[in-house]
Parts: C-alpha cells; sequence; structure tokens
C-alpha cells in the first residue's frame, strides 16, 4: 500500500487556502517540539459567528499540509461553535487515514484552529 492515500498528496501537492488574512478576527500558531513544524492559521468571522474566511501557512512535512489544506475546507462556512468539534480524527479520516506515526501531524491542524478561534473570543470580549 502507498504511505499516502490519493487524497493526502492532492492536498499537499494543491494546497487549498493557503495564505494570510491581513485583517484577520482570529490568528492561531501552533507548533510541534519534536519536529519543528509549524502551523498558522487566519480567520474571518462574521457578526453571526460564522467562518467567513480562512487561511494558513504551514511550515511542515506532507500530512501538516494536507492536514491544514482539509481541516481549512471542512471549517468554511461552519460557524465557530461547530469548527471547535473537529477532531484531528476526523480530518485524518477525510483524507482516507494517515499513517499512524504521521497522526500528530493532524493534532497540529486541530490546534492551530483552536488557538485561533481562541484569539477571536479573546479580542470579542476585549470590544
Ligand atoms: Fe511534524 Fe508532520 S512531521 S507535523
Amino acid at each position: 500500500m502507498a504511505l499516502y492515500s490519493d487524497k493526502v498528496m492532492d492536498h499537499f501537492l494543491h494546497p487549498r487556502n493557503v495564505g494570510v488574512i491581513e485583517d484577520a478576527d482570529g490568528v492561531g500558531e501552533v507548533g510541534n517540539a519534536k519536529c519543528g513544524d509549524i502551523m498558522k492559521m487566519y480567520l474571518k468571522i462574521d457578526d453571526d459567528k460564522v467562518i467567513q474566511d480562512v487561511k494558513f501557512e504551514t511550515f511542515g512535512c506532507a500530512s501538516a499540509i494536507a492536514s491544514s489544506s482539509m481541516a481549512t475546507e471542512m471549517i468554511k462556512g461552519q460557524p465557530v461553535d461547530r469548527a471547535l468539534e473537529l477532531t484531528n480524527k476526523a480530518v485524518a479520516e477525510a483524507l482516507d487515514g494517515l499513517p499512524d506515526y504521521k497522526m500528530h501531524c493532524s493534532v497540529l491542524a486541530q490546534e492551530a484552529i483552536h488557538s485561533a478561534i481562541e484569539d477571536y473570543q479573546n479580542k470579542e470580549k476585549e470590544k
């Protein structure tokens, strides 16, 4: 069996939603100390708490890039509360699986979303 599914390869080679949102409502950055990979997530959230746009930058492995690409697709257009429920397992499943030793890469995507939403919620409190 190939190491990576076709979906992982597709999202790695053609990642969706790569980039920066200059006036983002929430920004989150997380890293994995062991492998050194870093993921940054930007969210644009409207007054109804729906994620209108999402972009990411990932300095990391193929699985991390594919996971962030898939995760952004899964939360775009979703209410913040739903996005918080997205698990790394669901991201990996949507990619038709990741090798066991690469599951931590999908955790980075889940953590980046949580961190960006936390940033958004903190800013909302200050308003
Ligand atoms: Fe570190 Fe994939 S090896 S995120």
